[in-house]
């Protein structure tokens, strides 16, 4: 499976192998994403069997123009379209009725469709020059962390994929905000890069969806998911640290005594969660690839950015210790 870094002539390619059903992993500002041309469902199959995810998760369908929801989605309220106006491109994930045109695979049978337009140059090539929307999930295997840069995508999908566009590291890091609207309300089915607060300050309250129940509004949205291989633990005061195992950190800001620690990784150094989010996932790829036994990581602020980042740890320490 080549990996190319992400040039005209390289994004050609990509086009050619979608037209033809292939998949294409593929550089947004969130994650990387695996994509297939949302219209064929012979070709987004292949995207489940590729990431061993169960079928009864639905795809986002990445569109390269903003009019284009309104040939895949039937009721786009007045709600979701001040939201496109502020937000799209960009990181803002929108459920809605679906049209006929979209293969129930896409949705895993869902009567709705996760539509977002990404604002990453690459993938709005791709997009505009396959002239059809692209279905895409996080390029990495079911449950375990997202990649943001081309080698974590090699690293967990190895050659099942046919090309790896390499458009550096993602410059958000931590994947799109999902949100739906059930009657009158708006309901926020997966914290992400654009905070509830920025989406509030323009449509007004969104209510949280409640805890997954046998049947979650949002099937992706389990309790473990974004999961390293070593087990993770999120400190609290009372948390001891085990002295006798190699042990690493995943701190917030920089911090004066880490002696008990074989290895830190800082998100950011000065306490900025922007950058925080950005550097997450590399850097719990690093701290999952250096063999220790446990990583602790020091909870953030619970605001902005901060809540998604929080939503990520808390499934990745699940029943992971
Ligand atoms: O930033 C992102 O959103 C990245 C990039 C590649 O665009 N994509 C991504 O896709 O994170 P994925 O497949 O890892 O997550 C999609 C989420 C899942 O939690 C899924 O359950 C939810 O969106 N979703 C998709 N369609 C849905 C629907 N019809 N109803 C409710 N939730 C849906
Ligand atoms: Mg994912």
């Amino acid at each position: 499976m080549p990996v190319l870094l992400a040039t005209q002539l390289a994004i050609k390619k990509a086009v050619a192998i979608l037209k033809k059903g292939g998949i294409v992993a593929f550089p947004t500002e969130t994650v990387y994403g695996l994509g297939a041309d949302a219209f064929n469902p012979m070709a987004v199959a292949k995207i489940f069997e590729v990431k061993s995810r169960p079928q009864f998760d639905p795809l986002i369908v990445h569109i390269g123009d903003k009019n284009d929801i309104y040939k895949l989605c039937r009721k786009v309220n007045s709600k979701a379209r001040l939201l496109i106006d502020r937000f799209w491109p960009g990181p803002l994930t929108l459920v809605l009725p679906k049209e006929k045109i979209i293969p129930n695979i896409v949705t895993a049978g869902l009567p709705t469709v996760a539509v977002r337009m990404p604002s990453h140059p690459v993938a709005l090539s791709l997009i505009n020059q396959l002239k059809k929307p692209i279905a895409a999930a996080s390029a990495n295997l079911f449950g375990r962390l997202s990649p943001t840069t081309a080698e974590h995508v090699k690293d967990q999908l190895g050659d099942k994929v046919d090309l790896i566009l390499d458009g550096g590291k993602t410059e958000r890091g931590i994947e799109s905000t999902v949100i739906t609207f059930i009657k009158n309300d708006t309901i926020l089915l997966r914290p992400g890069a654009i905070p509830v607060e920025s989406l509030e300050a323009i449509i007004g309250k969104i209510k949280l969806a409640v805890k997954p129940t046998r049947k979650p509004l949002s099937p992706g949205q389990l309790a473990q998911h974004y999961s390293p291989h070593t087990r993770l633990i999120i400190l609290n005061p009372r948390t001891k640290i085990k002295k006798n195992k190699r042990c690493g950190l995943l701190a917030f800001t920089r911090k004066k005594n880490t002696s008990n620690f074989a290895m830190v990784e800082v998100l950011s150094e000065k306490g900025d969660l922007r950058e925080a989010a950005s550097n997450l996932f590399s850097c719990l790829h690093r701290l999952d690839k250096a063999g220790l036994d446990i990583i602790y990581a020091e909870p953030v602020p619970k605001i902005n950015l901060g809540y998604a980042i929080m939503d990520r740890l808390k499934r990745a320490a699940h029943k992971n210790h």
